[in-house]
């Protein structure tokens, strides 16, 4: 494979249509996609083309088999109009580590690193200003190969596409702690952003919402004791003043929003505890008024403050508090995001 990157400009652009001051999440795109073929045991030559349909076998293997992972990361624009991207080799890190699970061919750092500039330099006028505003981006990886045989397909295509978001407001999040269900299990693919484990989470998930819940705190799937993270979050308990959160395994997500809090939060002074916590654990805590805070932490929302849970018909309330962690974790990590502040830590990146 060649590094240079064919690029195919759009002819005209749909960015005028858009309405970016009423934006639904993830349902508009920009004018162009990075494309890549995996066949006869290799990439292929990367593309930039105008963003389009695929064109796809009946057959082929994603439909059938669910031989699918992906990502989700930010671009944002500073005040000088400059675009940053955050942390982006740690996309890429995990979007292969979630292809090895599935048997698919990992992509290449440096074509990815290359693809991903030149498609958000090319899309640069998507990405707006403003606190709040970001160009959100999804790498993804298919089968292709036409044969519905149950086996690892020997075709794929590795795609970028990109989607302006506006600032996220959650609203007051209420979770249910699962019970029965389980989002994943050991030796399973948890860990992995494959496909179907959000496919899996759908109807769990619509039942919580019917009683009320937005999102569903998972638990280990052989107890129920332990907790784990939510839909597309992982997550927090503040205790009295520690912070404590789940250590990821191969049931959990490795969420670079919740490795950059932890970090960011043993620099500030805070007591951080990554280790096993259990359900009973957190309704003493609520009980005796320990528990000040439980947020998710992830690419979409930054954090997400968490306002109640319930667990076997019991629900907890959790006080509200002006000077939150979560506050403070998301100013912070906001300031270095959109080039605010300095960057200690070397997780921005400019296009
Ligand atoms: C299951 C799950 N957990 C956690 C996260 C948070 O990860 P990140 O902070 O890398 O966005 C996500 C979102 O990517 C997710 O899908």
């Amino acid at each position: 494979m060649t590094n240079t990157i064919e690029i195919t400009k759009a002819q005209t652009s749909k960015i005028h249509e858009v309405d970016f001051e009423n934006l639904s999440f993830g349902k508009v795109f920009t004018d162009h996609m990075f494309i890549c073929d995996f066949k006869n045991g290799e990439w292929q030559q990367p593309e930039i083309t105008p963003y389009a349909p695929l064109t796809l076998d009946p057959s082929a293997r994603v439909f059938h088999y669910g031989q699918a992972v992906f990502e989700g990361m930010k671009a944002f624009k500073d005040e000088a109009n400059k675009v940053w991207l955050f942390r982006p080799e740690d996309n890429l890190l995990r979007i292969n580590k979630s292809a090895e699970r599935l048997a698919m061919p990992e992509f290449p750092k440096d074509v990815f690193m290359e693809g991903l500039k030149a498609l958000i330099n090319l899309d640069e006028a998507w990405v707006k200003p403003g606190f709040g505003n970001s160009l959100y981006i999804r790498p993804f990886v298919i089968a292709t190969e036409p044969a519905i045989a149950a086996s690892p397909a020997l075709e794929y295509k590795f795609l970028i596409i990109c989607s302006p978001a506006q600032s996220y407001y959650s609203g007051d999040v209420r979770v249910l702690i699962a019970e029965q269900f389980s989002r994943s299990a050991n030796g399973g693919v948890g860990f992995a952003k494959a496909a179907g484990n959000y496919a899996a989470q759908f109807y769990p998930t619509s039942l919580a919402n019917q009683e009320g819940f937005q999102q569903i705190i998972w638990t280990d799937a052989d107890t129920h004791e332990f907790l784990e993270e939510a839909g597309t979050m992982n997550v927090f308990f503040r205790i009295n003043d520690t912070l404590v959160t789940a250590p990821t395994n191969e049931r959990i997500l490795d969420g670079i929003t919740r490795k950059s809090i932890i970090q960011i939060a043993q620099d500030s002074g805070i007591a951080v505890e990554v280790r096993p916590i259990k359900v009973s654990e957190l309704i003493k805590a609520s009980k005796s008024g320990a528990l000040k805070e439980i947020f998710g932490s992830g690419t979409a929302a930054v954090v997400s403050p968490i306002s109640a849970f319930s667990y076997k018909g019991d629900v907890f309330e959790i006080p509200k508090d002006e000077k939150s962690f979560s506050s403070i974790f998301k100013e912070k990590l906001l300031n270095i995001q959109y080039n605010k502040s300095e960057d200690p830590y070397g997780w921005r990146q400019s296009i």
